[in-house]
C-alpha cells in the first residue's frame, strides 16, 4: 500500500471515534495503516460500534486500551474523556453514522465519543456511512452541513453498492483515501483554512413544461476545480447546473436548473466565501415567459422574446466586501483581447481564458487555459482538465495569497 510522505504522522496524536455501522470493520485497517508510520492512535468507540466490531481488535492494532465508557472508572483512570478531549492533534470518526452526526450537531453527550468531542477544541474530521437514503435525508444533510459550518471536516461518503444492497452515496471511504485525507490535513495544501464557493455546469432555461434552453457545458472543469481545490484543504460549496456528475467527496454541493437560481443560491453562500470561482457557463439571456404546458405543434411562436439573466460574477465582484474572483471567459476568436476586456469590465482579480475547439474547452476532457491578471500572463497549455485544475489551484492560490498580502499591509 503506498504512503505518502508517512514522515508527515509520525509522532501525530490522533484520536479515532468508531460509531455504530457495518463499515466499523474497514476502521481496523486503518488504524492499522497509522499505527505503520508512526502515529499515536486511540481509539474511543461508542456502544453501538461494539456490536460490529469488538475494542480488543482495535487494542490489539493500536496498542491501547479501547475506551467505550464515560462511567467506567478504570478508563477514566487511564485517560479521562477530558484528557482524551485535549491529547488528540486530530479527532477522526470513522464511520460516522446519522445518529453520531445527528448526536454532534446537537451538542450530545450520551456517549463518551460525543462528550469527548464535545469538550474538545481538536480539529474533527467525519467519514461517514450509513445507507443513502438516511445519507440523503435531508435532516442528516441539514446536520452535515451545519457541522461543516463550524468547521468540521468531511471525508466522503463514497458512492456505491451497500451492505444492504441499495446503490448510492453512503459508503465509508475505503481505508486509504481516508489516510490520504489525513496526510493532507497533517500536510496543510496551499488553500488551507479558504471557503472557496464555485459555479459549474451550464444552466437550463425553461421555454415550457418540457422544453429549455440550455449549452454543451458538461461541468468536468468546474468539477475537477472543485477537486483540486478540497485536495490542497479549501472547504469547497459547489453551487452546479445540471451535469451526469457525481458530487466529488468532501465537497458541499448545490443543485440548480436555472442562471436565477445560480445566482440566488451564490448569493446565499457569498458572504462566507474567501475565493470564488465562476466556471458556470451560464446563460445570459432567458425567455421572457414559460409556458405551463407543454407547447403543442403548430402552436410554437416563430419568435422568441428574451430577457437578460443576472450577471453572477459581476454581482459578486460588485459587492461591497467581495471575495477574491476568478473568472472564465470561453471564446472563439481573439481569445485574449475578448478576456481582458471581460476582466476589466467585471472589476475581476484573475481570469482564465480558453479557446473553444473540437477538442478543448466545452463537453471535452481537455482544456488549455491562459490566465490573465494585473501581475501578467500565464499560459497552462492543453492537458486533462483534472491536471490543469491543480495546476490552475495552485497558481489561484499563490495570486489570493498575494492579494491578501497587500490587503493586509
Ligand atoms: O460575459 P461572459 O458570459 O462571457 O463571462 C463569463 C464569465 O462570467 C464566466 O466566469 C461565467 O461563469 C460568468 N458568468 C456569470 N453569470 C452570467 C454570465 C457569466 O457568472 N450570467
Amino acid at each position: 500500500m503506498a504512503h505518502s510522505d508517512p514522515q508527515i504522522l509520525a509522532g501525530r496524536r490522533i484520536l479515532l471515534g468508531v460509531s455504530g455501522g457495518i463499515a466499523a470493520y474497514k476502521t481496523v485497517e486503518l488504524a492499522r495503516l497509522r499505527v505503520s508510520v508512526g502515529c499515536d492512535v486511540r481509539v474511543v468507540m461508542t456502544p453501538g460500534a461494539t456490536q460490529f466490531i469488538g475494542p480488543l481488535t482495535l487494542q490489539a492494532v493500536t496498542g491501547w486500551p479501547v475506551s467505550t465508557d464515560t462511567f467506567d472508572p478504570q478508563q477514566e483512570a487511564a485517560m479521562g474523556h477530558i484528557a482524551l478531549a485535549r491529547w488528540a492533534d486530530l479527532i477522526v470518526i470513522a464511520p460516522a453514522s446519522a445518529n453520531c452526526i445527528a448526536g454532534l450537531h446537537a451538542g450530545q453527550a450520551d456517549t463518551l465519543l460525543h462528550t469527548v468531542c464535545l469538550a474538545s477544541t481538536t480539529p474533527l474530521a467525519l467519514a461517514p456511512a450509513m445507507n443513502s437514503q438516511m445519507w440523503q435525508h435531508p435532516a442528516t444533510q441539514a446536520n452535515i452541513q451545519a457541522l461543516q459550518q463550524r468547521g468540521v471536516q468531511c471525508w466522503g461518503p463514497a458512492e456505491g453498492v451497500q451492505a444492504c444492497g441499495d446503490t448510492g452515496p453512503g459508503r465509508l471511504q475505503e481505508p486509504t483515501e481516508l489516510y490520504q485525507h489525513i496526510v493532507a490535513y497533517f500536510t496543510r495544501g496551499s488553500l488551507a483554512g479558504c471557503h472557496l464557493l464555485l459555479t459549474a455546469g451550464p444552466t437550463r432555461e425553461p421555454l415550457d413544461a418540457v422544453r429549455y434552453i440550455g449549452n454543451r457545458s458538461s461541468g468536468k472543469m468546474g468539477y475537477a476545480i472543485a477537486k483540486a481545490a478540497a485536495a490542497q484543504g479549501a472547504r469547497v460549496t459547489l453551487v452546479s447546473g445540471p451535469t451526469a456528475l457525481a458530487c466529488p467527496p468532501d465537497i458541499t454541493r448545490h443543485q440548480v436548473q436555472t442562471a436565477q437560481q445560480m445566482y440566488d443560491q451564490v448569493m446565499a453562500q457569498v458572504s462566507e466565501a474567501d475565493i470564488f470561482v465562476a466556471c458556470a457557463a451560464v446563460a445570459d439571456y432567458r425567455p421572457e415567459t414559460c409556458a405551463e404546458h407543454k407547447i403543442k405543434k403548430g402552436t410554437v411562436p416563430r419568435s422568441l422574446t428574451m430577457v437578460p439573466n443576472p450577471d453572477i460574477l459581476a454581482a459578486v465582484a460588485g459587492l461591497p466586501e467581495p471575495p477574491y474572483c476568478l473568472g472564465f471567459a470561453a471564446e472563439t476568436d481573439q481569445v485574449l483581447t475578448q478576456a481582458e476586456t471581460k476582466r476589466k469590465a467585471k472589476k475581476i482579480s484573475l481570469l482564465a481564458a480558453n479557446r473553444v475547439s473540437a477538442t478543448a474547452g466545452f463537453d471535452a476532457d481537455e482544456n488549455a487555459l491562459t490566465l490573465l491578471s494585473d501581475q501578467g500572463r500565464i499560459h497552462l497549455p492543453q492537458q486533462s482538465k483534472q491536471r490543469l485544475a491543480q495546476q490552475l489551484i495552485h497558481h489561484l492560490a499563490e495570486q489570493y495569497h498575494a492579494y491578501l498580502t497587500i490587503q493586509n499591509s
